[in-house]
């Protein structure tokens, strides 16, 4: 397994690899990898010739310092996840590779980017589409697995891969869970005990929306409330965000007549987690 620091040294090692025929499948990640992370470079492996995971923490997506800095970095773990699943190559990039002195463009997503996490975390999808579009370029990637989990950043990269013809295959793939349907996070790992136990209220809200929604209930401010009440009822919870909006325009819709997305943001403590499911009429 090759482990590349440099954006020329990752392209350096794709264009050899095209050369030769293959075809690249990437995975981006901020690393400390989990199952989620894992199933993303087992769905690589089986489209393509060579699956490269990259492992950079973006600070410019990171709209609080201090949720950089906490951002776990396992690295040596990550490297023997990524060896252990026969990953070809790991691109692991310096800060100063990514972004010297002199860095001065970004990619600035539109409509998408306005709402729930956008709205929630100033910047953050100025700073994600701009590592992302940086990392395809590097990774010259035929095709690239996105987590559903993060179905606002999905949506955004499969806009801006349209918009600026990057001409790469973009796959989303389902949110993998704990037994207690927490969705895997990377931030889970900084949940206090208690708190990790709480958390486990977040996806028996979503639950209990859609069976309502699959019995009949369109109303989605009745179908918001209920979330509120259910995830209210653990004290350590701090609602950041309800929202249920279109699966296209991710605009908030009131009355449900076509495919939403209920999304949430929950605070426990500092850790801010999120997840969703998709509300199918
Ligand atoms: P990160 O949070 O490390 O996630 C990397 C990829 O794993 C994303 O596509 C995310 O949606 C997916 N993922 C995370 N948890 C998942 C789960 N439980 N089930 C399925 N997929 C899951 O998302 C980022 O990093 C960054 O924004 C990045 C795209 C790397 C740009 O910096």
């Amino acid at each position: 397994m090759e482990l590349l620091e440099s954006p020329a040294a990752m392209s350096e090692w794709a264009a050899r690899e095209k050369a030769t025929g293959k075809t690249i499948g990437f995975v981006p990640t901020m690393g400390a990898l989990h199952r989620g992370h894992e199933a993303l470079i087992l769905r690589a492996t089986e489209l393509s010739d060579s699956v490269v995971v990259s492992i950079f923490v973006n600070r410019l997506q990171f709209n609080v310092a201090s949720d950089y800095d906490k951002y776990p970095r396992p690295i040596e773990q990550d490297l023997e996840i990524c060896q252990r699943l026969g990953v070809a190559a790991v691109y692991a990039p310096t800060n100063d590779s990514m972004y010297p002195d002199d860095f001065d463009t970004v990619v600035s997503p539109g409509e998408l980017a306005k709402p729930m996490e956008g709205s929630a975390r100033p910047g953050h999808f100025i700073g994600m589409a701009t590592v992302v579009a940086k990392l395809f370029n590097a990774t010259k990637a035929d095709v690239a697995i996105f987590g559903e989990k993060d179905y606002q950043q999905l949506a955004i990269v499969r806009s801006m891969v349209t918009d600026l013809n990057m001409g790469i295959e973009i796959v989303g793939y389902p949110t993998v869970r704990e037994s207690d349907g927490l969705a895997l996070s990377s931030r889970n790992q900084r949940l206090a005990p208690n708190h990790r136990l709480a958390a486990g209220v977040i996806p028996t809200a979503l639950q209990a929306a859609k069976e309502r929604f699959e019995r009949g209930e369109r109303d989605s401010r009745i179908l918001i409330e209920m979330v509120n009440t259910i995830i209210c009822r653990e004290d350590s919870a701090r609602i950041d965000y309800v929202e249920i909006a279109d699966v296209r325009s991710l605009q908030s819709v009131v009355d449900i007549k076509q495919e939403c997305v209920l999304a949430v943001a929950v605070f426990f403590g500092d850790v801010r987690l999120i997840d969703n499911i998709v509300l199918k009429p």
